[in-house]
């Protein structure tokens, strides 16, 4: 029996005013943690990926604007809201496309304005308690997609994922990888393939390590092998993560992911998007209007290479993230079930809103 080892990803410890996260960028080969005490360092930490993942980085988030709060010395509220703010802002800075990081400094801005007036020693207390409760939502949530995750699984079965939407993105099990660690420990024996996501190999170098640190059986594969694999019968479900689902079912995630629902909706797999209901925006429309954040070029033409693996000066096209049409997706796992077609209504009923005029673009349209 394989032994099965776990690591916390993203936690704060109050006494020495510091943000604590297992450095993801140093991952598989080191295994660090870093105590940032800086809003420089923690807003390098979020944008270089050392803490990274929709859920991760919105506690990181707001832990980091928790601490900066703390460091403001005055009993004026209005100094002290102006202060807030001004962190708040600089941290939304870090990353655009993962709705979790704005939700959870929102969040902390609510905690602030309700207690306006307040001395500000008990509105950073209340600033600190938010952010356990953001870590314990997530955690909770995280299993409880688990849950749901796993019941449309079967003993046996081959399920691919695309990036890192396990633990090391989020406070505990993660969303994707959520259904397959509780199952291990049910002693399910799942095969799960594991595309390396290029260009930054959070599959290879994230996912595959929490994987075979769960001791779940794990065949790590090229993005382009996808095809390949589903071919031979070896997948019967896809989970992937979600950094932003629109109103309408459309779901933004890691580069990639589209191609891999369009590959599974040739093969006849079901494709499953696991997200919390923080990551659903309902602001959002469509995947049309959810910022895709553009990274270095660096990243695809030297980076893991020991030397420039392109010509200087190549343009380079490096997007993060793309959108998965929600026509290609079976059902959007959620801690509150899972949701199906037409998503404007299941997403609706879901959220507790009536968002029915603005979500529907395209929810139940076919592609194939
Ligand atoms: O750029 P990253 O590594 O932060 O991208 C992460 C993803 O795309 C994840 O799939 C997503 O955040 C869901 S995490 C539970």
């Amino acid at each position: 029996m394989t032994k099965s080892v776990r690591y916390e990803t993203v936690a704060l410890d109050d006494d020495n005013g510091a943000l604590v996260i297992l450095d993801q960028t140093l991952l598989p080969n080191d295994v660090v943690y870093l105590n940032l005490t800086r809003q420089d360092q923690i807003f390098e930490a979020i944008r270089s990926l050392r803490v990274r993942g929709a859920p991760a980085i919105g506690v990181a988030a707001a832990i980091g604007v928790y601490l900066a709060a703390k460091s403001v010395q005055t009993d004026d509220y209005d100094e002290f809201y102006e202060r807030f703010k001004n962190a708040k802002d600089y941290l939304a800075g870090s990353r655009p496309t993962a709705v979790n990081l704005f939700r959870a400094l929102d969040r902390m801005e609510d905690v602030v304005k309700a207690q306006k007036g307040a001395p500000t020693a008990h509105i950073k207390e209340a600033l600190r308690d938010e952010t356990g409760l953001i870590l314990e939502e997530d955690a909770a949530a995280c299993r409880s997609i688990g849950e749901h995750g796993l019941a449309l699984l079967r003993d046996g079965d081959g399920i691919l994922t695309h990036c890192n939407a396990g633990y090391l993105a989020a406070s505990k099990y993660g969303t994707a990888l959520a259904p397959i660690h509780l199952g291990v420990e049910r002693g399910y024996r799942f095969r799960v393939f594991v595309d390396e996501t290029r260009p930054l190999l959070q599959g290879a170098r994230l996912t595959a390590f929490e994987l075979c640190a769960s001791g779940a059986e794990t065949t790590l594969i090229c993005d382009n092998m996808a095809s390949s694999v589903m071919k031979n019968g070896w997948v019967q479900a896809v989970f992937v993560g979600c950094d932003r689902l629109a109103a309408n079912g459309d779901a933004c995630n890691k580069i990639g992911t589209s191609g891999v629902a369009i590959l599974a909706k040739h093969y006849g797999i079901p494709f499953y998007v696991c997200a919390p209901t923080s990551t659903i925006d309902i602001h959002c429309a469509t995947g049309d209007g959810i910022p895709i954040e553009q990274r270095p070029p660096e990243e695809v033409t030297e980076l893991w290479y020991t030397g420039r693996m392109a010509p200087a000066g190549v343009n380079v096209y490096n997007p993060a993230f793309d959108v998965t049409d929600c026509a290609l997706i079976t059902g959007v796992v959620t801690e509150r079930g899972v949701l199906r077609p037409p998503y404007g209504e299941s997403i609706s009923d879901a959220m507790g809103t009536d968002m029915r005029q603005t979500g529907e673009k395209k929810a139940s349209g076919a592609l194939y």
